[in-house]
């Protein structure tokens, strides 16, 4: 089953309450949460105030993708803030700062993911299978939206579904980047199961029929 997670950085901000009701009556599963520090990524988005106030608004829920350095510093507050789940980059610190965050995004009640850039390798994440519920491939150059898929990721895909079907672990896999209906179909049957879309879903008028297509169903 295939959860369509729309990213709000291609959402309009001034009206981001109604840009969550036209997704929430579209069909959306998810709502994807990017928060971008300037150092780990060379962009600035939203933070702890503005996931404060969508939590407040809606329960949805929200898978925070946390492109910062050092990201333990600031799980447990985004967990207050109201994450479902919190999301790291595995390049964003080193091994034991990693295992250390994730443990305690578990240990707050909350579900746990691990983000890989385009650049590291698919094996680079199995030290930490065991500590996190969702493998997140980065089908872009994290930062920005509105980017072109990177269809030589699929492989990465592949494999990771490999291992998370081959022992049974249950652990979700996240595909971000240049998702439309054609490459999300691509990164389905790579084996992706959370499919995030920011530009393609708020950039069209019909949500609903975006959310669809991206489903695999009638193209909007
Ligand atoms: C990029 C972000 C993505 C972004 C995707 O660094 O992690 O979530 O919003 O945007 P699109 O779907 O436009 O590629
Ligand atoms: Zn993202």
């Amino acid at each position: 089953m295939i959860k369509i997670a729309p990213s709000i950085l291609s959402a309009d901000f001034a009206r981001l309450g109604e840009e969550i009701d036209s997704v929430r009556a579209g069909g959306a599963d998810w709502l994807h949460f990017d928060v971008m520090d300037g150092l780990f990524v060379p962009n600035i988005s939203v933070g702890i105030p503005v996931l404060k106030s969508l939590r407040s608004y809606t329960d949805m829920f929200l898978d925070v993708h946390l492109m910062i350095d050092r990201p333990g510093r600031y799980v447990s507050a985004f967990s207050k803030a109201g994450a479902d789940l919190i999301c790291i980059h595995l390049e964003a610190d080193t091994p034991e700062g990693i295992h250390a965050a994730l443990r305690e995004i578990r240990s707050l009640g909350r579900k746990s993911g691990l983000a890989l850039k385009p650049g590291t390798p698919w094996d680079a994440a199995l030290p930490f299978a065991e500590e996190t519920d969702m493998f997140l491939v980065m089908t872009v150059e994290p930062g920005f939206g509105g980017q072109k898929f990177m269809a030589d990721m699929l492989p990465k895909v592949s494999r990771l579904r490999d291992v998370t079907e081959g022992f049974g672990m249950g652990t979700l896999l996240e595909v971000d980047g240049g998702i439309n209906p054609a490459t999300a179909a691509l990164a389905a049957a790579a084996g992706a199961e959370v499919l995030v879309a920011g530009s393609d879903v708020f950039g069209a008028a019909d949500r609903a029929g975006r959310i669809l297509a991206l489903r695999g169903g009638k193209q909007a």
